[in-house]
């Protein structure tokens, strides 16, 4: 293995013209697993160096080990535990998990199925008589969000006030060379503010009246572990809803994208729905929508195959490259909902595998299910359809559907 400048590829990936179909570009980058890009960074794009690096403990999520600090990240309140190294991390995923169910309680998750579907029929009969519907608008997005802020604890109608504070803090932390990287770091730090202003404020009031929710549950709990602080609190919760809002809605339009371009899946899962299983694993490695996580700092030089990474370096982990790595899956490119073996990279790996994997894994099956169940002769408008700008977090804008 050699490792070789690859900064055009890498700009390519980023840059907003490849997000319909970063595929190619990925295979690209694949025949130089280890790549060294002009700003000292690395770019890991082969699964079995991928899965090594996402299992090292010489690797950190904790940007402040980063030799070149970066500027997105920098002024932040108290990380939450996705930017945490053990013992910390542990210590508070643990905390939250307590409560939060799966995988070590998965009743907890089950048990939430007939409020999933409820709120699901509930959307799906407010798409009515219309003649053509965004599928993110009236659907994937409402659906996730209603869940999260249920889940927590925070009011339905403050959403909207989420909706302006999210966006602004997934900007901040993007790749988007259209616009002000200065400006979109302002309006983050402003937005984290706010949001942690927002949800103190929530918490204050748990503290005198507490309800039936998580974060209720968090200011009160006192297992082995004890007691979160409220700052800790705060970052959780905020964490939380950021990958409530943000991930689920892509995996349900990747997937109902997927599902019109192969409508002989589509009508298989018509007449089989226990395929939905299967089927959502197969998404979360063909379409997945956490591509890239963006940075883990090298505590100490590491050599992945012949290439020494030196301490402090950033290093890139092109998860969405390796789950379409065919020296690990067969025909990689090709949706196959029957798949075995599939051990995608769709929830990362190690010890900071996605928290609320069983969560979205069933809100995606209850979604799709009721959709292609609604939607008899579905078309799609355009193909492509419009993108978010994000390459880490990729899903359609908007998915215009027809109701044949
Ligand atoms: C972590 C993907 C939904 C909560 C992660 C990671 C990935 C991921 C790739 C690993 C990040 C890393 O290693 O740095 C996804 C996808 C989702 C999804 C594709 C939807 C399809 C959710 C939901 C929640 C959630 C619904 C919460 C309710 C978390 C948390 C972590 C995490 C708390 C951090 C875990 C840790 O650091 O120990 N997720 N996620 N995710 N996810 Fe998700």
């Amino acid at each position: 293995m050699t490792t070789t400048e690859r900064p055009d590829t890498l700009r390519r990936i980023l840059d907003h013209s490849s997000r319909a179909d970063p595929y190619p570009l990925y295979a690209e980058l694949r025949r130089t697993p280890v790549a060294l890009q002009e700003d000292g960074s690395y770019v890991i794009s082969t699964y079995r160096e991928l899965t090594g690096i996402l299992h090292d403990p010489r690797l950190s999520s904790d940007v402040r080990n980063l030799a070149r600090p970066m500027a997105a990240v920098e002024g932040r309140a108290t990380p939450s535990f996705i930017n945490l190294d053990p013992p910390e991390h542990d210590r508070l995923r643990r905390l939250a998990m307590r409560h939060f169910g799966p995988p070590h309680t998965p009743g907890l998750v089950s048990g939430m199925e007939p409020g999933l579907t409820a709120t699901v029929s509930g959307l799906i009969d407010g798409f009515a008589d219309e003649q053509r519907i965004d599928i993110v608008d009236e659907f994937a997005y409402p659906f996730p969000v209603t869940v999260i802020c249920r889940l927590l604890g925070v009011p339905r109608e403050d959403e909207p006030r989420f909706h302006v504070w999210v966006n602004a803090i997934i900007e901040s932390i993007d790749y988007d060379p259209r616009t002000d990287p200065q400006e979109k770091l302002d309006n983050g730090v402003q937005a984290t503010k706010d949001l942690r202003e927002y949800l103190g404020g929530l918490l204050e009031v748990r503290h005198g009246h507490p309800g039936d929710d998580l974060l209720t549950r968090l200011a009160n709990d006192d297992g082995p572990d004890g007691r979160m602080t409220d700052e800790e609190i705060i970052s959780t919760a905020n964490l939380l809803l950021i990958a409530g809002h943000e991930t689920t809605v892509n995996l349900i339009a990747n997937g109902m994208l997927t599902l019109l371009r192969h409508p002989e899946v589509l009508r298989r899962l018509r007449a089989e729905p226990g395929l939905v299983v299967p089927l959502v694993e197969e998404l979360l490695r063909y379409e997945p929508p956490v591509q890239i996580i963006p940075w883990r700092a090298a505590y100490s030089d590491i050599t992945v195959g012949d290439t020494v990474i030196p301490k402090g370096s950033q290093i890139m982990l092109m998860l969405a490259s390796g789950s379409r790595d065919p020296d690990r899956f067969e025909d990689p490119d090709r949706f196959a909902p029957d798949r075995q073996d599939n051990q995608h990279l769709g929830f990362g790996s190690g010890v900071h595998l996605c928290f609320g994997g069983p969560l979205a894994r069933l809100e995606t099956q209850i979604a799709l299910t009721g959709l292609v169940r609604r939607l008899e002769r579905p078309g799609l408008v355009a193909d492509p359809p419009p993108y978010r700008p994000s390459p880490v977090l990729r899903g359609p804008l908007h998915l215009h559907v027809e109701q044949g």
